[in-house]
């Protein structure tokens, strides 16, 4: 047998083998890298889903961090100074605390504008659990998650300030909504709920909690 036909026996050989890791899919042929090499192209540092590669700009607040602008409609400037606002209510804090001791006072009044605002980022960001008239009766909680109907004289006789924080930080299997809803919008839905509230005849617990400013 000459050179020649022992190498194309070889390539056919070859050539037979990697078919044959071809047809069995590229498993096989990465568990023989992973054992010789220590790695695979199945194990590359590539970006996963849901991961953001960029980083924040330096300086920057995220818009997560606090939500308060300085005005309706003003650039988000981040935290104002706690001698101006008081510190911000943690969850554990909400349940801890009675419901007056959060210490906001609800600075927008409850102008047309107001309410118009708050229908709307209340139909956008609640009424899927609590339902559009807040009654508790959203398309999630037909989905068997029960929620809250906030036309009660409990919900009812919470100070605005309490059911801010709710917004904010959440309550319990309610997940908070401080990240996307901002500072002026959350009192633009409290304003909304008590519109509600009051259509079904129920009272806020002081009228003096909301002053009326702007
Ligand atoms: C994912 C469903 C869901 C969404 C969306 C939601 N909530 Fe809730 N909410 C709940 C659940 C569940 C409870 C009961 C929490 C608990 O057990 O403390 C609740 C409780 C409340 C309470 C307290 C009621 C009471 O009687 O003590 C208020 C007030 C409230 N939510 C307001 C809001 C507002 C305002 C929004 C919109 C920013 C909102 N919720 C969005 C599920 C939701």
């Amino acid at each position: 047998m000459g050179d020649r036909a022992v190498f194309v026996r070889r390539l056919r050989l070859v050539a037979c083998s990697a078919a044959a890791l071809v047809a069995s899919g590229c498993s096989p042929l990465d568990d023989v890298l992973q054992a010789v090499f220590g790695r695979s192209m199945r194990v590359q540092s590539s970006i996963g889903e849901y991961e953001n590669p960029l980083a924040p700009p330096e300086g920057s607040v995220p818009f997560a961090a606090g939500n308060f602008p300085s005005a309706p409609g003003a650039v988000n400037v981040g935290q104002p100074e706690l001698a101006d606002f008081p510190a911000p209510v943690t969850q554990t804090q909400l349940f801890q605390q009675a419901p007056e001791v959060t210490g906001l006072v609800n600075p927008v009044g409850a102008t047309p504008a107001s309410l118009a605002r708050g229908e709307v980022v209340f139909n956008r960001a609640c009424s899927p659990c609590h339902g559009t008239a807040a009654d508790g009766g959203g398309p999630v909680t037909r989905a068997g998650i029960p929620a809250f109907s906030l036309l009660t004289p409990t919900a009812a006789g919470y100070p605005d300030g309490y059911l801010y924080t709710i917004i904010r930080v959440g309550r319990g299997i309610m997940p908070p909504y401080g990240h996307q809803i901002s500072h002026f919008d959350r009192w633009h839905i409290v304003n909304y709920v008590r519109e509600l509230q009051a259509q079904q005849g129920l009272s806020p617990p002081d009228a003096a909690d909301s002053a009326q400013v702007q």
